[in-house]
């Protein structure tokens, strides 16, 4: 089981760079962002409160946000055999601990984690051009400023949490997608990330 984090602050390309990483590799992507916002959508009691934080720009509480994470795991065994690529957590040290927890009870454990680095202006900018265009709740201009002093305040120290872990590799996140995407590969490569040859529907053999 090979486990990825995919680091970076609010528009730094977490989920465009993970869409083509479980192409290739046939990771199991959980965005924990994704799964709050389907929850949004379907208006369940989890949605509702989960709304209440990400409309401000807040993060949702550890505790919860970890509970939700340790039942996709233990939910969808199959989808996760040959690894997972989290996006959008942890974004916390607890949640880094709680994250590590959880997988040495698996006998497994964070092989790497790749900071995507974007100057604010530009992320800034993403964000903006995306709300106009597809109107996502938290995509306003006081909303990303919240959401960009709330990475820097609590999720921007994970970078010296994993550093220190000799996990970290840093990539530049501008460019062109498919630039960045070969320099993440590049930061992978000491890994020997296995092509997906077979892909098997998923959802059928969980
Ligand atoms: P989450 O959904 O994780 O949002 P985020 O971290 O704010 O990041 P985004 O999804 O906005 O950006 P991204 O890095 O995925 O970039 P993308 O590829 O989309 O979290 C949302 C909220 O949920 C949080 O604020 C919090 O409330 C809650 N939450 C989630 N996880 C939590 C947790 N663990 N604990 C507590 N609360 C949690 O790209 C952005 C845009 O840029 C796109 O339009 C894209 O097309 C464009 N783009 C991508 N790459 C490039 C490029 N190279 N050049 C130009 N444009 C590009
Ligand atoms: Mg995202």
């Amino acid at each position: 089981m090979m486990n990825l984090v995919i680091f970076g602050a609010p528009g730094s390309g977490k989920g465009t760079q993970s869409d083509r990483l479980i192409d290739e590799f046939g990771l199991f992507h959980i965005s924990t962002g994704e799964l709050l916002r389907n929850h949004i959508a379907q208006d369940t009691e989890l949605g509702r409160l989960a709304d209440s934080y990400i409309s401000k720009g807040h993060l949702i509480p550890d505790d919860l946000m970890i509970k939700i994470l340790e039942d996709v795991l233990d939910s969808n065994p199959y989808r996760a055999r040959r690894g997972v690529i989290f996006d959008g957590f942890p974004r916390t040290i607890a949640q880094a601990e709680a994250l590590e927890k959880m997988l040495e009870a698996r006998g497994a454990g964070i092989d790497a984690v790749v900071g995507l680095e974007v100057p604010e202006e530009e992320l800034t900018q993403r964000l903006i051009k995306r709300g106009q265009r597809e109107g996502r709740s938290d995509d306003t201009p006081e909303t990303i400023k919240e959401r960009l002093n709330v990475y820097h305040s609590t999720t921007h120290p994970l970078r010296e949490f994993y550093t220190g872990k000799g996990k970290y590799s840093s990539v530049d996140g501008t460019g062109t997608i498919e630039s960045i995407y070969s320099d993440i590969k590049k930061a992978l490569s000491h890994l020997n990330l296995q092509p997906n040859e077979h892909s098997i529907d998923p959802l059928i053999n969980s």
